[in-house]
């Protein structure tokens, strides 16, 4: 008798074992974010923000180069963006770029070094209209970036391959147990932090301009603003979003009511530019780049890598916990540095689908605890 009641001790606490070691080793902070009693904490693991220390470090800047002196564009053959810089910055700017994005491979990684000015490489092509994409960020979407902005190296981090872009997933082999579930359900997946959530969040939102939307906003008549697969679609963006960014829901929303903007906090207004930013660069820059990439670079449906939240912010609330390294690097920003460039590059202000401008219904003093 004794001997059972033994060996079934020890089977639970080897599944207590289990289940412990799958969940996060303590120490956990929580620091409070919203009203009190609304539980809108922000939960951290000092030992996994110090494992991720290294990835949100910020590079020393370049020292500075004079502005004066002649411009890029009567100096070179074939600048067609950062014409009006001077030569100085000009190189100073190349140089930052090769740290950001081919430090081991150098200057040869987008240049043909017999001739610099040669268009031949993929890669100088895809930088230009990389840098056009930058000051599009930098200059038209202030409402997410504010004055701190990115550079290449918020995306590169030193590497030519962002370390989080998506590509559009082959369409799922078997079908699933769910009945009538589609969007490739039910196969947990790190796009959605392991939900069995639709894995492809990306596509409907941060391509095309589906509803986000779960609620009926009327009880009666109880009419649905997003349809059962806009909801499944909705929870799995969320999810992402909330990954991406290392923070969970209530770093937005007031659990009370996920709709409402009055009782959301103001982080959830920059988090609503950051959806249309994402798609206008996904639709504006990297989808028009297909043919310029070589076929290994594209996805299984020879779509082009493109971005979502933790292309950016990988894992932070903000890329670089904030630090604005484009403050050395006005160039990559300015108006002026834009004149150059051909009207076509300027995309159209984005389209603003939802009911108005969320800042707008936003009172100023929600969400402070
Ligand atoms: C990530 C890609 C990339 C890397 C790496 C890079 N460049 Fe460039 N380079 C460009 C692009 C894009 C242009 C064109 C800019 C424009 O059109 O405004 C350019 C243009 C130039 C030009 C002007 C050539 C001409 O006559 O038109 C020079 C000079 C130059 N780069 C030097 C360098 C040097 C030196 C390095 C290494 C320290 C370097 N570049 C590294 C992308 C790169
Ligand atoms: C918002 C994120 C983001 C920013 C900012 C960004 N890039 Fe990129 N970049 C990407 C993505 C996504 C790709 C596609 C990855 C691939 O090559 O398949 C890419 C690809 C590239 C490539 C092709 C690399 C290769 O090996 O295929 C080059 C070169 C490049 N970027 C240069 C730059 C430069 C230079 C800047 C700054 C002026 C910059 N990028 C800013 C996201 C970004
Ligand atoms: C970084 C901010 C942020 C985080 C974190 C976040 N959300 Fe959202 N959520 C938003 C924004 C912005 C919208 C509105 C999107 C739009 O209309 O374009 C939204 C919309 C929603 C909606 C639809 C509301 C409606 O009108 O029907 C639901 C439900 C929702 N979120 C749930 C969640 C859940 C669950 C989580 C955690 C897994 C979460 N959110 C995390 C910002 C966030
Ligand atoms: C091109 C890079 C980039 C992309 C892509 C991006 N963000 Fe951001 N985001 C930033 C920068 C830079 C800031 C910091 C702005 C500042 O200093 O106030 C920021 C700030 C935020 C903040 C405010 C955080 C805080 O603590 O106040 C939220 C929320 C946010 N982003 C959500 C998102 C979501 C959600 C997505 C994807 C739908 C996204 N971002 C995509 C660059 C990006």
């Amino acid at each position: 008798m004794m001997k059972s009641y033994t060996v079934i001790r020890v089977a639970l606490l080897l599944a207590a074992g289990v289940l412990v070691s799958a969940c996060e080793k303590p120490p956990i902070t929580t620091e409070q974010h919203g009203f009190r009693g609304t539980a809108m904490v922000k939960v951290a693991n000092p030992r996994i923000v110090a494992e991720q220390a290294g990835i949100h470090a910020v590079p020393a800047a370049l020292p500075a180069a004079p502005q004066e002196g002649q411009k890029a564009s009567e100096v070179y053959q074939n600048v067609k963006v950062l014409g009006d810089v001077s030569v100085a910055e000009f190189t100073r700017i190349m140089v930052a770029m090769t740290q950001w994005v081919a430090p081991q491979q150098g200057c040869g990684y987008c240049h043909n070094l017999q001739n610099l000015a040669d268009d031949s490489l993929y890669t100088k092509v895809v930088a230009r209209r990389m840098i056009q994409m930058t000051q599009t960020i930098n200059s038209d979407y202030k409402t997410h970036v504010a004055d701190t902005g990115v550079t290449c190296y918020t995306c590169h981090r030193g590497m030519p391959v962002p370390a989080n872009v998506w590509f559009a997933p082959e369409p799922q082999k078997h079908a699933t147990r769910m009945v009538g579930s589609k969007g490739g359900q039910n196969t947990p997946a790190e796009s959605v932090a392991y939900a069995s959530l639709p894995y492809d969040p990306f596509t409907p939102y941060l391509s095309k301009a589906n509803t986000i939307a779960v609620n009926a906003k009327t009880a009666l008549p109880n009419v649905r603003v997003g349809s059962i697969q806009a909801t499944e679609d909705t929870y799995a963006l969320m999810m992402h979003m909330s990954d991406g960014l290392g923070v969970n829901c209530t770093y937005c929303h007031n659990t009370r009511a996920f709709s409402s903007w009055e009782t959301s906090t103001p982080q959830r207004v920059t988090a609503w530019h950051g959806i249309r930013m994402s798609r206008e660069l996904n639709n504006t820059y990297m989808d028009p780049l297909t043919q310029t990439f070589p076929v290994h670079r594209l996805g299984a449906l020879g779509d082009v890598a493109k971005v979502n939240c933790a292309t950016c912010h990988q894992g932070a609330n903000k890329p670089l916990y904030g630090a604005s390294m484009l403050k050395d690097y006005m160039a990559l920003s300015a108006a002026g540095a834009m004149a150059a460039i051909p009207a076509a590059a300027a995309p159209e202000a984005p389209a603003s689908e939802a009911p108005a401008e969320p800042a707008a219904e936003m009172p100023a003093e929600a969400a402070k605890p």
